[in-house]
């Protein structure tokens, strides 16, 4: 197994994530540091992508390294029968890391105990999106000047959700309160309550989707109902507007409040929420470039002091 490979930030401790937070406000302040000129970046996505993908291959173009890979498996010989251990090995033989969206739940950690060089997870099925995480982490920290003792709304697809997941995960470092509001159908599932009994954090979970229930809100997380998950498209018709966000709901809002999204957004923001202080999920998208950056710098092997030095 590759130990530099990024499959969760489930196990990375609150000095790596400082770390590598540091490592992306650096990326900020200057993303054009050619850190990485004569190596290759493999991206295979094996699912749809806008942000992560064009985000990693922006990352890995201002690091100055050259990028190869597939937005659409259906080019590819996996058509052909090709399985994902032989796609990973040929493409080890060509790049020195891979980046990987696959549909299939604990892809990235078996790529990762078979690729010769370092696999970053961009998102294995409903489990965990670690790269988003990054980002996201680095977003709370930037709006609300810490990541410890917040009020996290996770609102949505609380059962498909990786980006969900993979953040309850990396926040048991922080001492957060998490507030679950999603329809029965997609509730968080009971491993990532248990997980935040084993780590002590605190969670409620509300019916209400209301001015009030937000009002205490520093962070409220919304998510997409992910209709490309559900096996019966009744019982995502019966879910999908269950919880909308709409603009009178920000009435009672904390000043500090930041509306964050992975997105793609469907309905489930209003559209004049964008114009309101408490939007943040395009500043949010934009700083996954600095996080990825950081990200694939970290897997292979460059510090926080090599990027200093590469003005
Ligand atoms: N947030 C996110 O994963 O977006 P994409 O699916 O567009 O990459």
């Amino acid at each position: 197994m590759q130990n530099s490979s990024l499959v969760t930030l489930a196990n990375h401790s609150r000095d790596k994530i400082e770390y590598l937070i540091r490592m992306a406000r650096e990326f900020e302040q200057n993303p054009n540091r050619r850190l990485l000129e004569g190596k290759v970046v493999a991206t295979l996505f094996f699912e749809p992508s806008t942000r992560t993908r064009l985000s990693f291959e922006t990352a890995a173009n201002r690091l100055g390294a050259r990028v190869i890979g597939f937005a659409d498996p259906k080019v590819t010989s996996g058509t052909k029968g090709e399985t994902l251990k032989d796609t990973i090995m040929m493409v080890s033989n060509y790049a020195d890391v891979i980046v990987m969206r696959h549909y299939l739940e604990g892809a990235a950690q078996y790529a990762s105990e078979i690729a010769p060089v370092p696999i970053v997870n961009a998102g294995d099925g409903a489990n965990q999106h670690p790269s988003q995480t990054m980002l996201d982490l680095y977003t709370i920290n930037q709006t609300q000047g810490r990541l410890d003792d917040l009020n996290i709304y996770m609102v949505g697809d609380l059962k498909y959700g990786r980006t969900v997941h993979s953040l309850l995960m990396a926040m048991r470092h922080f001492n957060p309160t998490f507030h679950f509001i999603a329809p029965d159908e997609l509730a968080m599932p009971d491993i990532y309550k248990r997980y935040c009994e084993e780590y002590g954090i605190r969670y409620v979970e509300h019916q209400d989707f209301t001015a009030d229930t937000i009002s205490d809100a520093d962070i409220l997380y919304m998510t997409r109902v992910q209709k490309e998950r559900f096996v019966d498209l009744d019982e995502y018709e019966r879910v999908k507007d269950r919880y909308l966000l709409k603009r009178d709901m920000l009435k009672k809002a904390r000043p500090n409040m930041k509306i964050l999204h992975p997105l793609p957004r469907v309905n489930e923001i209003e559209y004049s929420i964008d114009e309101t202080p408490y939007a943040y999920y395009f500043q949010q998208a934009r700083n996954g470039l600095y996080a990825r950056q950081a990200l694939i710098c970290d897997v292979l092997g460059i510090s926080l002091d090599d990027i200093k030095k590469k003005l």
